[in-house]
């Protein structure tokens, strides 16, 4: 059970380039994109908040000016939020050295790191409670995956001591894998060298491995997403709107799908599968839209499924959209029929046309 612990203070890691996101981070931060009707962030503090945490350092790099005026001080989530700037990347063990100057933990506190773009339903306290019981140096959240070679493979022994970290290895030797949430002690984060680039992931973890320090495993099997991908990133708003994952900052009930204020939805018109319909947009009378996650101000006439699409953009009747990343102010026209990967850039205009299907645009 979810259950708080006192002042806790966390760092979340914001400041990757979400490369694999383009174009939807051309102009917007990964952990800003709309979630469910909400910055991705707000998940991720929302239920942080629901274990405890009180005090959040966001470290932030890419785009680092974008998040203060979205989240401010905090205090509208109950939060005291802070925010730590990297003048170049210094990777996520640079970026974790450099926030926790804004810490105020005391050299034993547990101190919480989240990787900003995962969904996660495993329970915080629990992870916690072990690793302070077990003095470790840090807790690894773990999980399982199929293809465990896109992530940090963690093996552990019987106790749960982590034995070996392997990051993005192909010849992983377990499908358990880091799942992007850690308790650090804080004088372990005090010994990441300070101003230089270093990963947690490929020095910071196996030097500790290697020096004999309590690297423990936190393993679980509740929801787990890395929201790195476009197929991921709709799969994550389409649960957390469904109500697969339970989050407190979703703004409406579980359902179908999450219509926010000013949409227009043509009773006509067939919307599922844990779909967002973005402010002031208008699905027409014979539209489709399926498990996909619509910005704000669209017109969409045609079908779309699995699909993220960009504010302001006009998906065309008898245009079909599937497993596509449609950019702010794209049109596509009748007849395109977008498939399975497709990214349209912002502005792109496909016009009208009997069949085609198509690339990259
Ligand atoms: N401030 C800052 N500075 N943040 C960074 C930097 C940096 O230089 N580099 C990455 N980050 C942040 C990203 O914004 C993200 O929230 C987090 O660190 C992890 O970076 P990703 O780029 O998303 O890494 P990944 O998904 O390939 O792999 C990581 O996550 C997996 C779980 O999803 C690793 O931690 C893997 O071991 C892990 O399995
Ligand atoms: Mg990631």
């Amino acid at each position: 059970m979810e259950s708080s612990l006192p002042d806790l203070e966390a760092i979340l890691l914001v400041g990757g380039q979400g490369t694999r996101l383009r174009p939807l981070t051309l102009g917007t931060p990964k952990p800003l994109l709309p979630t469910a009707g909400v910055p991705f962030l707000a998940h991720q503090l929302a239920r942080a908040r629901s274990f405890g945490v009180r005090r959040i350092v966001f470290a932030t790099s890419y785009k680092a000016s974008m998040f203060e005026p979205v989240f401010g001080d905090g205090s509208s989530f109950g939060l005291s939020l802070h925010y730590m700037t990297e003048e170049t990347p210094l990777g996520t063990g640079g970026a974790i050295r450099n926030a926790a100057q804004a810490l105020t933990s005391a050299p034993d506190d547990p101190v919480l790191i989240l990787n900003g773009d995962i969904l996660s339903g495993h329970d915080i306290g629990d992870q916690i409670r072990q690793h302070v019981d077990r003095s470790a140096a840090v807790t690894l959240h773990l999980t399982e995956v199929d293809d465990p070679s896109r992530f940090g493979c963690v093996p552990t022994d019987p106790s749960g001591r982590v034995t070996a970290f392997l990051e993005k290895t192909p010849n992983p030797v377990t499908n358990r894998i880091n799942a992007g949430c850690y308790v650090f002690t804080r004088s372990v984060i005090d010994g990441i060298p300070a101003g230089e680039v270093v990963s947690v992931e490929r020095e910071t973890f196996p030097g500790l491995i290697d020096d004999g320090a309590l690297v423990l495993g936190y393993a679980d099997r509740t929801y787990w997403l890395d929201v790195g991908t476009p197929a991921a990133f709709v799969k994550g708003s389409r649960d957390l709107v469904l109500g697969r994952l339970a989050s407190p900052a979703l703004p409406g009930p579980s359902g179908e799908f999450l219509a926010l204020p000013g949409a227009v939805i043509s009773p006509e018109a067939k919307v599922m599968g844990g779909s967002t319909v973005g402010r002031g947009s208008v699905i027409e009378a014979g539209a489709s839209v399926v498990g996909s996650v619509v910005g704000d101000a669209c017109v969409v006439a045609g079908s779309v499924t699995d699909s993220v699409i960009g504010d302001r953009a006009r998906i065309c009747a008898g245009a079909v959209v599937r497993d596509a990343v449609i950019g702010d102010g794209a049109v596509v026209g009748s007849g395109n029929e977008l498939q399975a990967g497709v990214r349209v850039w912002p502005g792109v205009e496909l016009p009208e046309c009997a069949v085609r299907y198509s690339s990259d645009v």
